[in-house]
């Protein structure tokens, strides 16, 4: 099948095409019938003319989401029938042959408007059809740009993307982990990774310098209009860093990432405000604060950096808890602290906040044996438990660890506020409810006793 994209009909006026993809839309005008024939590229206006009668009766079976091939011929639509909006709006095809590939029945919501006002469940049961509908499509586009950018860009700067196991062990970033049942080690299990944080940091030791992913991350938490229990995120890492060249490559990636991929937005102040976050709570009573000028300007981009947490959060009963995750590095400027007043000791730790949502976390992390244990016992880890947990970690801290740090943007939530969409699941192309289901393929759903007993996770069958 030789067909041309839709999006290339423009420049074939006069030619004889083949184009296909699904019927969008019908409009019979008595003896003609025009279709707005819809590809992955965009919309083609077929005209079915009266004098072809026979080709006009196969048109007349034509209901929308037909998938079909047609040929015709490219054509200038009339001055008055130009319709701006349309990249193939000065164009039209007349068609001189149609072959229906596969009928459709009725979508269950339609596809020509947009979906938002239809209900989660049946949009996500449907979700292949919901992809079809403009918005999401376009949202898939620009999720792959971005993406595409980042990894261009990162390359450019030196990082290699490596990816890292997602059956692996907990590590400790405050969420509830989703855990796999080992069918070879019974009674043993694996857990989905949070992020990857610690393979990173062994990439680091590795000598790889400077790291990416387009990591999965896992977290069995309760679901938000900006959390999936699976989401994905822009993983980086740096050797031979300190906090200040991990803000400015950072910046720099996202000012470049705004202006190549959604020039039409504009940056509210550059460069992005830095505040340390007393100041925040102080003046915002939050540490994601939302510096748009003008919340109804959909082109607006206020991005700001919130600095110096503390390392430390006070926990149940007095303990200390680590404010982001244990692996974090104290502003130098505070060790003393932590022996005299650790509450107060800042981390080297920093959020990248975009129009009021936390886009980015990250921290310059410890790269010495010592500290790392130190840090461990204040958080009240007994000796026993961080060497079953982490000796793999301390062990590698004692070969040459380098300094190192880093920092791991959402996907979901930048795209996300890219696109105006109100929460992730626009964004995320098999997204589930706000109850952690998927109603397309039906997950979590229930398995054979057999397989139970396989994974070890049921005695008798
Ligand atoms: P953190 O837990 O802050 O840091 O996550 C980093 C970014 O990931 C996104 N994010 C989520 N997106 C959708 N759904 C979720 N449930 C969800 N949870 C987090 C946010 C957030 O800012 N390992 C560290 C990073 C580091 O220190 O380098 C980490 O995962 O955009």
């Amino acid at each position: 099948m030789k067909k041309i994209y839709i999006a290339e009909t423009g420049k074939k006026i006069g030619e004889k095409v083949t184009a296909a993809g699904w019927v969008h839309a019908r409009r019979d005008m008595g003896k003609i019938i025009f279709i707005d024939l819809r590809d992955s590229t965009g919309l083609l206006q077929v005209v079915f003319a009266p004098n072809n009668k026979d080709l006009l009766t196969q048109a007349n079976a034509l209901r929308p989401e037909f998938c079909v091939q047609i040929k015709g011929q490219i054509n200038e639509r009339p001055e008055k029938m130009r319709n701006p909006n349309m990249i193939t709006g000065g164009v039209e095809m007349l068609a001189e042959e149609l072959e229906i590939l596969n009928e459709s029945k009725t979508p269950p919501f339609e596809l020509d408007k947009d979906t938002m006002s239809v209900g989660e469940e049946l949009r996500l049961k449907y979700r292949y059809l919901d992809l079809r509908s403009e918005r999401l499509h376009r949202n898939l586009l620009l999720r792959d740009r971005v993406v595409g950018f980042f990894r261009e860009w990162l390359r450019g700067e030196g990082f290699i993307e490596v990816e890292t196991p997602t059956l692996t062990k907990g590590t400790p970033e405050g969420a509830r982990e989703f855990i796999v049942p080992s069918r070879i080690h019974s009674g043993k299990f694996y857990v989905l990774p949070q992020s990857p944080q610690q393979f990173k940091q062994l990439l680091m030791v590795a000598g790889v310098e400077r790291y990416f992913q387009i990591a999965r991350c896992y977290r069995d938490e309760d679901q938000r209009g900006d959390r999936q229990p699976e989401f994905t995120q822009l993983d980086l890492e740096m050797s031979f860093v300190e906090q200040e060249d991990i803000l400015e490559l950072n910046e720099r990636m996202m000012i470049d990432m705004v202006k190549t991929i959604t020039p039409d937005k504009r940056i509210t102040t550059l460069p992005f405000p830095r505040i340390p976050y007393a100041e925040a709570i102080e003046k915002y009573g939050s540490d994601k604060p939302d510096l748009r000028q003008d919340k109804n300007d959909p082109n607006e981009l206020a991005f700001c950096w919130i600095v110096d947490f503390p390392l430390f959060e006070k926990g149940d009963n007095g303990t200390l808890q680590a404010a982001h995750h244990p692996f974090c590095r104290p502003n130098p400027e505070d060790m003393e602290l932590l022996d005299t007043d650790p509450l107060k000791v800042r981390g080297w730790t920093y959020d990248l906040v975009l129009n009021g949502y936390e886009l980015s976390s990250g921290s310059i992390r410890i790269h010495q044996r010592e500290l790392q244990d130190k840090i461990f016992r204040m958080l009240g880890l007994e000796e026993e438990t961080i060497n079953s947990r982490f000796g793999h970690l301390l062990e590698a801290f004692e070969y040459g660890a380098p300094p190192h740090g880093g920092m791991a943007p959402g996907i979901d939530r930048l795209v996300m506020l890219l696109a105006g969409e109100p929460n992730i699941r626009e964004i995320i192309p098999f997204p589930k409810t706000g109850d952690a289901r998927c109603p397309l393929m039906g997950a979590p759903s229930d398995l054979p006793p057999s397989r139970l007993k396989e994974a070890n996770i049921a005695k008798d069958v």
